[in-house]
């Protein structure tokens, strides 16, 4: 059998990559009106970046992430997110003394080893917006507004966002000590590794993928009541989010309570469902981090921040029937009748090519036939036709492919006739 690529993994063929690249450049673009500007971080980082902040006892870090010895024995990861290698390039860079607050955009590559599903890869892409620097509840509106304003201009609109706060790092201590009292009786319930992160971190028995761990940490507590207590301050901070989103239009359902699988998060955290995906409906989600930064060595500062499945919003788009239209036909395909002018051929195309106008031909001898279909095919505008003839007369047979009409255009003007004619049908 012929190579494949591995499991969860995808090529972007040119076509799903038009969609793609339109997508991301919606987000860039959205995120430099809200003052956000792109940063690339590498794709192999430290293991020990994710360990420190992801949380050594997430699903992420213990089963899903590609680590690797180097040569020199240091343990490598595949970023399985973006946060916590923006907060290192932030500290590295000393971005916190050069800006108040770090406004970063970024979108790239992740990877996490999870078992491969629809709408779920092993290398998948994200963009998404860090604000470092900030503790306002009004930073995480702008974020939140960010986020569900690309998904709007991307046609995703049939979404769902849902809002939580997990509280301060107190409360979250008060809120562990609450359910690790709660699920004692049913420790022994509990699949293997929650028993073995039931004292470390019991919140992450709320995300474990086994449904019954599941259910008995989200049934031990009563009433469906949250099991995260909060303090007055965090309540007053999740209540001003609440009522920066009501006045910028934004409905939200925070009656639910729901778990992130990530352990840097406190205060407000939220996820974006979108309708038609299935299972894996979260198109991006997010919240605040407000201690990762003073965890890394920096200063004691707020951060907020959100990443989108460039997958998922894409999956997304096309089940709600609002992915961006094929493009229009564009371009000249230049064919010749014999294969001597393939010489003075080329010389057109490059000339084109040298003023701005897609253009090309073919150079391996193909039938004037096969020529024509591969002007069709490729989704050329201008089929332009040089034989003999036309040497003859120095002016080429030029067909509009979209409209069907035909002219002859002297060789003298034809670069600068065909630009113009483009740019007018653009
Ligand atoms: P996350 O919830 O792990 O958060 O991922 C964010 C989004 O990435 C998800 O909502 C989903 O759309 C997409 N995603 C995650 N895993 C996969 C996968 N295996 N296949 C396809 N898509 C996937 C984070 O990564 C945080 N860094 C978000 C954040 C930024 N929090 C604060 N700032």
């Amino acid at each position: 059998m012929a190579l494949q690529s591995l499991r969860g993994t995808a090529d972007l063929l040119p076509d799903e990559l038009t969609r793609w690249s339109a997508l991301e450049q919606t987000a860039r673009r959205l995120a430099g009106l809200y003052g956000y500007r792109e940063l690339r971080t590498p794709l192999i980082e430290d293991a020990a970046l994710f360990l420190r902040s992801v949380g050594e006892t997430t699903d992420i870090v213990q089963k899903e992430m590609f680590r690797f010895q180097d040569r020199g024995g240091q343990e490598i990861a595949l970023r399985p997110e973006g946060t916590a290698p923006v907060v290192r390039a932030y500290l590295q860079h000393h971005l916190d003394k050069i800006q108040g607050v770090a406004k970063l955009f970024y979108a790239g590559p992740m990877f996490r080893a999870e078992r491969p599903q629809a709408g779920r890869f092993r290398q998948f892409h994200q963009y998404g917006a860090e604000a470092i620097g900030s503790a306002s509840p009004w930073m995480d509106v702008e974020i939140i507004t960010l986020c569900l304003d690309v998904l709007r201009a991307c046609g995703v609109t049939r979404t769902t966002l849902w809002l939580m706060s997990m509280g301060c790092r107190k409360d979250q201590e008060r809120s562990a000590a609450q359910l690790r009292e709660r699920l004692a009786p049913l420790r022994a319930k509990l699949c293997r590794e929650c028993q073995a992160r039931f004292d470390k971190n019991v919140f992450r028995t709320l995300d474990c993928k086994n449904p019954r761990c599941h259910e008995l940490a989200w049934g031990a507590m009563p009433n469906g009541q949250s099991p995260f207590v909060l303090c007055e301050e965090c309540r007053a901070h999740v209540d001003t989010v609440r009522l920066g989103l009501r006045g910028a239009g934004i409905a939200f359902d925070d009656t639910r309570t729901f778990a992130r699988g990530l352990d840097y998060y406190t205060r407000t955290v939220f996820e974006v469902r979108a309708e038609g995906l299935g299972a894996q409906d979260a198109v991006a989600a997010g919240g605040r981090y407000d201690h990762l930064v003073e965890e890394f060595g920096g200063p004691s500062v707020g951060a907020v921040g959100f990443a989108a499945g460039v997958e998922r919003v894409l999956m997304a788009q096309q089940a709600a029937g609002t992915a961006l239209p094929a493009p229009g036909r564009g371009g000249v395909y230049l064919a010749v009748t014999r294969a001597p002018l393939v010489a003075e051929g080329f010389h057109f195309v490059d000339a084109l090519r040298k003023a701005g106008v897609p253009a090309a031909m073919d150079l391996d001898g193909k039938s004037f036939k096969a020529q024509l279909r591969e002007a069709d095919k490729s989704g050329y505008r201008f089929l332009a036709i040089l034989g003999e003839d036309e040497v003859t007369q120095r002016a080429m047979t030029v067909k509009d492919l979209e409209q069907g009409s035909q002219d002859l255009v002297s060789f003298d003007t034809f670069v600068a006739t065909m630009a113009g004619r483009l740019k007018a049908a653009a």
